[in-house]
């Protein structure tokens, strides 16, 4: 049979463009190459999925080109994805910033996901999804994709590219999309771990003996700001604001931490004024942890009663604790990473459809294209909504 659509990938992206194809009467297969479909939704979330955010818009992505994701993000945006969940009556709840969680499973986002595409029969489409799936041959001839997967050949008018990144390899992700845009000559912006805690050296590796301390902190590289928890570890950082800035973060950058975000300048020399026979590391613990107040202390040297710390002393202390820079030596790299920046160029595809441009046809959709969402359901939103667009042309 010639289908209207092959799709490689059964993943959020993949699964949720089939079902919404073949609920425009389309004949849709899916090739995936695990056991079974939707492996990283499982695992989402703590196993909860963070399946959209409610504010999800593309300020909230990354990308060579940050106008790309509007077009996508604005035909299906989270509130739509909700309406979805509500239909499926799956009980949500919001966490914090906007992140929306199943209370159960993200096995019911899986299972909706696939009730989906079973509704394709009643719109006179199809979706067929087979796993375990070994794609070893892609071709474009006389307007038709054909696909060779575990030694039997399909074919279709169009070729969806859902096979996202290569985060986690033992999951079994891989740059396969990748290899298939180079075939087709397709452009890739350098793929590099996000959403990835980072590796300390140096001076900064004192650090981790405080492993397993966090704090609310503000966390910036590269003029981006996040306002959430960092945690120590016996690598270095991480912690939601670390990973948010880790997207931010290149090799040789720094990661500025404010310790003290809440505090108004000249707070320390207040503090000397009011308690003068306090120490800093006990003003510190006040709003730190014990560890943490400790390590910075030492590291400030300022080790008298604050009446007899000089001024000098106590603006720099201030300051540093504002603005203490890390210059991690790595990140844990794409084994930790829940994400992967960079991808294939925005440039190759139409905003609107995420057809190639210059091969009619071929769609890319998901993690696989060079978008990648902040942490807290965004790159789920952008799974749900680039296949939503690619969908509505395919
Ligand atoms: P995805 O990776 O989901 O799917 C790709 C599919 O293609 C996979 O099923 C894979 O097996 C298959 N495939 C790969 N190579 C193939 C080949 N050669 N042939 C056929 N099939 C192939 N995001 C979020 O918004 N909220 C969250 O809570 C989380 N939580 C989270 C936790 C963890 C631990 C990770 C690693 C990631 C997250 N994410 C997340 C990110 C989110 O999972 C990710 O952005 C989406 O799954 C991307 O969807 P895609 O469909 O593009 O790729």
């Amino acid at each position: 049979m010639a289908y209207d659509a092959i799709i490689l990938g059964a993943g959020a992206a993949g699964l949720f463009c089939a079902a919404q194809a073949g609920q425009r009467g389309k004949h849709v297969l899916v090739l995936e190459r695990a056991p079974t479909p939707g492996k990283k939704i499982l695992i989402s979330g703590g196993g909860r999925c963070n399946f959209t955010n409610i504010g999800a818009g593309p300020a909230n992505y990354l990308s060579a080109n940050p106008h790309f994701a509007k077009s996508a993000l604005s035909q299906y945006t989270a509130r739509d994805f909700l309406d979805l969940i509500e239909s499926y009556d799956i009980a949500w709840h919001e966490k914090t910033l906007g992140q929306l969680f199943c209370d159960q499973s993200a096995r019911q986002i899986v299972a909706m996901l696939l009730e989906e595409c079973d509704k394709a029969q009643e719109a006179g489409g199809s979706v067929e999804v087979l796993c375990d799936q070994d794609v070893t041959e892609v071709e474009h001839t006389d307007g038709c994709y054909l696909v060779t997967a575990n030694g039997k050949l399909h074919g279709a008018h169009s070729l969806v590219i859902a096979t996202g990144g290569p985060s986690i390899p033992k999951m079994g992700a891989t740059g396969f999309a990748y290899d298939l845009a180079r075939q087709f000559g397709l452009k890739i912006v350098e793929p590099r771990p996000a959403l990835v805690p980072l590796t300390l050296g140096g001076e900064d590796v004192l650090f981790r003996d405080i492993s397993g301390v966090s704090a609310d902190v503000e966390a910036k590289s590269d003029k981006t700001t996040f306002r959430e928890a960092a945690l120590f570890t016996h690598r270095g950082l991480s912690g939601p604001s670390i990973l948010q800035v880790s997207s931010y973060w290149r090799n040789g950058g720094t990661v500025a931490i404010n310790f003290l975000p809440d505090h108004s300048d000249g707070w320390l020399l207040g503090a000397k004024r009011d308690h003068p026979r306090s120490s800093l590391k006990a003003i510190l613990k006040e709003h730190l942890s014990d560890r943490l107040a400790t390590i910075l202390s030492e590291k400030l040297g300022v080790q008298t009663e604050l009446g007899n710390a000089p001024d000098k002393a106590l603006r720099a202390a201030e300051a540093k604790l504002a603005r203490w820079d890390f210059t991690p030596n790595g990140s844990e790299g794409f084994a930790k990473a829940e994400v992967t920046a960079g991808g294939i160029d925005t440039s190759e595809l139409s905003s609107k459809t995420m057809e190639a441009k210059n091969v009619p046809g071929l769609y890319v959709i998901g993690e696989a294209v060079d978008v990648t969402g902040w942490l807290g359901g965004y790159n789920f939103q952008w799974a749900w909504a680039s296949a939503h667009a690619a969908a509505r042309a395919l």
